[in-house]
C-alpha cells in the first residue's frame, strides 16, 4: 500500500484548512455534486449473490437515476438504465427474475443482453426498426462480488480507478470469496442519517473524537497504535486490538474472530470494513437524499458456515452494540456538526495532520477533501 505522504505542511496555511461550510449547506453544491461525482464515479449496486442466475435483476438508482442490473443468458452481469424506450416508463421494480424484460406500459420487450424482441407495429406502421432501439447500457464491474455501476461511460474501471485495494482487501481477508451476503439481502432500509453526505465521510476518515467519545469502542483497540496510508483515490486505516477477549464492547473470541479493525475508504464515497469479531467484510455507501440528509447504505459480508458454535451469538452482540452504541455516538457529533455548518460564524474547519501521531491525525480527511476539491474543480465557493 502507498505510505503516507512524507513531508506535511505544519505551515498552518490552506492545507490546513478544510472545506468551507458552503460545501455542506448549499443546494446548488449538491446540484454540482451529482453532475460531477456521482454521476461520474463507481456506486455500490447489489452484490452479485443477488443475481445470481440468468434472468435474476435488481432495480437501484444514483440520486434517482434509474438503473438495474441484470444476469444475462451467458453469465455476465450487466446493467441498463431502468427507462422503456418508446415513452419512458420504468421497466422493473426491485428484485426479481425474468427471461424477457416486458414493459409494463406497452408491452415492448427486450432481451437480457438489451436488444428489442418485440414491439406493437403493423406492418405498414412507421414504428422505428428493431436495430434502433434497445436498452441503455451503464457500465458495470464487480469487485469482491460486489457489483457496482458509473453512469460515466468513460470511466475508468474499478481497478485502475482505486489501484491495489482489492488486493490489499483480499490479502487482509483472505477467505472473503467464501463469504455470503449477511441476511440474504443488502441491509434494507438504509440508515437514514439527518446530516450532509460528507460529514459522515469526514467522521468516518478520522479517530481524533475516538477515545472520548467511543468509549467501549477505545477499550477493545489499541487507537494509540493506529496508522493509515493515503493511496490514488483512497485510503486505509488500521487499528490494532487491544487484545481484550473481554472488554466494553462485545465479547471477542481470540481463537475464531479478526482481532484487529482493517478499513479502506474509497473516494468519493464507499467504504470497506473488517471489523473484529467473527469474520467479516462490510461495504458502506454514504449517499446524499438531499443537502442536509443523507443515508447509509451497509452491505455485510460473513463466513457461510458458523467457525465455532458461539459465532452467531457474538455476531449478534457485535451487531447490538453497532446500532445501539457505536452509531448513536456518532449520530449526535454529526447533527451537531451539520448544525455547526449553519452558523454564521464558523466559516470553515481546520484539519490536525501529524502523521507521527496518527491517531489524531486528519490526513485522511484532508486527502478526501483534496480529491474532492480536485473533482468538484472548485470554482472560489
Ligand atoms: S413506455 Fe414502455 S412500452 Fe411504452
Ligand atoms: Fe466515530
Amino acid at each position: 500500500m502507498p505510505q503516507p505522504e512524507t513531508s506535511p505542511d505544519h505551515s498552518g496555511g490552506s492545507d490546513l484548512r478544510a472545506l468551507s461550510s458552503e460545501y455542506y449547506v448549499s443546494d446548488e453544491v449538491f446540484e454540482r455534486e451529482k453532475d460531477l461525482l456521482f454521476f461520474r464515479t463507481w456506486q455500490y449496486a447489489c452484490h452479485s449473490s443477488e443475481v445470481e442466475n440468468p434472468g435474476d435483476y435488481v432495480a437501484t438508482d444514483i440520486l434517482g437515476q434509474n438503473v438495474f442490473v441484470i444476469q444475462d443468458q451467458d453469465g455476465s452481469i450487466r446493467a441498463f438504465r431502468n427507462v422503456c424506450p418508446h415513452r419512458g416508463h420504468k421497466l422493473v421494480e426491485g428484485r426479481g427474475h425474468t427471461t424477457v424484460l416486458v414493459c409494463p406500459y406497452h408491452q415492448w420487450s427486450f432481451s437480457l443482453d438489451g436488444g428489442l424482441r418485440r414491439l406493437r407495429k403493423t406492418p405498414d406502421s412507421q414504428a422505428p426498426a428493431a436495430s434502433k432501439v434497445c436498452l441503455i447500457p451503464v457500465r458495470c464491474d464487480v469487485m469482491l462480488g460486489f457489483v457496482f455501476i458509473n453512469l460515466d461511460d468513460n470511466a475508468a474501471t474499478i481497478a485502475d480507478t482505486w489501484p491495489g485495494v482489492e488486493a490489499h482487501i483480499l490479502e487482509t481477508c483472505p477467505d472473503v470469496m467464501s463469504y455470503k451476503l449477511a441476511d440474504g439481502a443488502s441491509t434494507v432500509p438504509p440508515a437514514d442519517v439527518d446530516c450532509n453526505w460528507k460529514i459522515q465521510v469526514d467522521n468516518y476518515l478520522e479517530c481524533q473524537h475516538c477515545r472520548h467519545g467511543h468509549e467501549s469502542f477505545a477499550d477493545m483497540l489499541d487507537i494509540c497504535n493506529q496508522n493509515y496510508s493515503l493511496g490514488e483515490n483512497h485510503a486505509y486505516n488500521f487499528i490494532p486490538s487491544a487484545g481484550k477477549a473481554e472488554n466494553k464492547a462485545y465479547p471477542l473470541d481470540p481463537e475464531h474472530d479478526v482481532m484487529d479493525l482493517h478499513f479502506w475508504f474509497l473516494f468519493p464515497n464507499i467504504g470497506f470494513g473488517q471489523f473484529s469479531g467473527p469474520g467479516n467484510l462490510s461495504l458502506f455507501q454514504w449517499l446524499p437524499v438531499h443537502t442536509g440528509r443523507g443515508i447509509r447504505v451497509n452491505a455485510s459480508l460473513e463466513p457461510a458456515e458458523p467457525t465455532d458454535p458461539g459465532m452467531k451469538e457474538r455476531q449478534h452482540k457485535r451487531t447490538r452494540w453497532g446500532e445501539e452504541i457505536l452509531q448513536p455516538e456518532d449520530l449526535a457529533f454529526m447533527r451537531s456538526v451539520q448544525e455547526g455548518m449553519h452558523q454564521h460564524s464558523f466559516d470553515r474547519g481546520w484539519y490536525i495532520v501529524d502523521h507521527e501521531n496518527q491517531e489524531f491525525s486528519e490526513a485522511m480527511i484532508r486527502h478526501f477533501h483534496q480529491l474532492y476539491r480536485a473533482q468538484m474543480e472548485e470554482s472560489g465557493i
